[in-house]
C-alpha cells in the first residue's frame, strides 16, 4: 500500500528501513519537538523495535514518509477510542536534510485524505509546542484551525511550556 503525497509516498514501514530510521531519527533537533516516548539517541535497537512493532499492522496508522530511496520521516495518526473514538490525533517528523521543501505539507494533505476515508473518523487534531511555528503552518496551509492555547501542558527537554490544539473537523 503506498499513498501518494507530492513527489514522495506514504507507505508502512518495513524491513529494510532501519538504517534509514537510525539516520535521520536520532537527531536532537527532532526530539525536542516530539514525545520523550521518540528515543533520543535514536539507536538501532529502537528502529528494529519500531518495525517489529509495526510489523502486519492492518489497518496501517503508521507510515514512513519515503523518497525513491528511502524513508526520510514517519508520520501517524492515533485513533483514540471510548466517547472519542470518532477523533485521530496527527504526528510527523522529517528528517532535517529535507526539511522546508514542502514536504510534510504533502504528507499531512495526504494523511488527512486516508484518515477520512479510510476510518469513522470527524476530527483529527495536532498539538504543537509553543516554540514549533514551521509545525503550526504545516497544519495551517492543510486547513486545520487553531482551537486552543492549553497552557503549561507539556514538559519536554526541562522545560515546562504552552501547547497549540489545531483540528480539522468533518460536518
Ligand atoms: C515541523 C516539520 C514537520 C516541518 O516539515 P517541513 O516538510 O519542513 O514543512 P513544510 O516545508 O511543508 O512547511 C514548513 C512551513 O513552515 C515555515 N517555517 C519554517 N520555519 C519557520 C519559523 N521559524 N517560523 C515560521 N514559519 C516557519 C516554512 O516557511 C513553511 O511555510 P511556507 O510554505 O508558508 O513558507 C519538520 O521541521 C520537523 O520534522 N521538525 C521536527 C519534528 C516536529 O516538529 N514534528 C512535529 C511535532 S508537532
Amino acid at each position: 500500500m503506498e499513498i501518494p503525497a507530492g513527489g514522495w509516498v506514504l507507505r508502512p514501514w518495513r524491513a529494510g528501513d532501519e538504517p534509514a530510521l537510525v539516520k535521520y531519527a536520532n537527531n536532537r533537533n527532532i526530539w525536542v519537538n516530539v514525545a520523550d516516548v521518540f528515543p533520543h539517541p535514536y539507536t538501532m535497537e529502537d528502529a528494529v523495535a519500531w518495525l517489529q512493532f509495526q510489523q502486519d499492522r492492518d489497518p496501517p496508522t503508521e507510515f514512513a514518509i519515503a523518497d525513491a530511496d528511502e524513508a526520510i520521516g514517519g508520520i501517524g495518526l492515533r485513533l483514540q477510542t471510548d466517547v472519542y473514538r470518532r477523533s485521530a490525533e496527527v504526528g510527523y517528523w522529517l528528517g532535517e536534510p529535507f526539511w522546508g521543501q514542502g514536504i510534510v505539507t504533502h504528507a499531512v494533505r495526504a494523511m488527512t485524505e486516508y484518515a477520512f476515508e479510510r476510518f469513522d473518523l470527524v476530527r483529527l487534531y495536532a498539538t504543537v509546542k509553543e516554540w514549533n511555528p514551521a509545525s503550526a503552518r504545516v497544519l495551517e496551509k492543510c486547513g486545520f484551525t487553531l482551537e486552543a492555547r492549553l497552557r503549561r501542558s507539556f514538559t519536554k527537554d526541562g522545560k515546562t511550556g504552552d501547547l497549540f490544539l489545531y483540528a480539522l473537523v468533518r460536518e
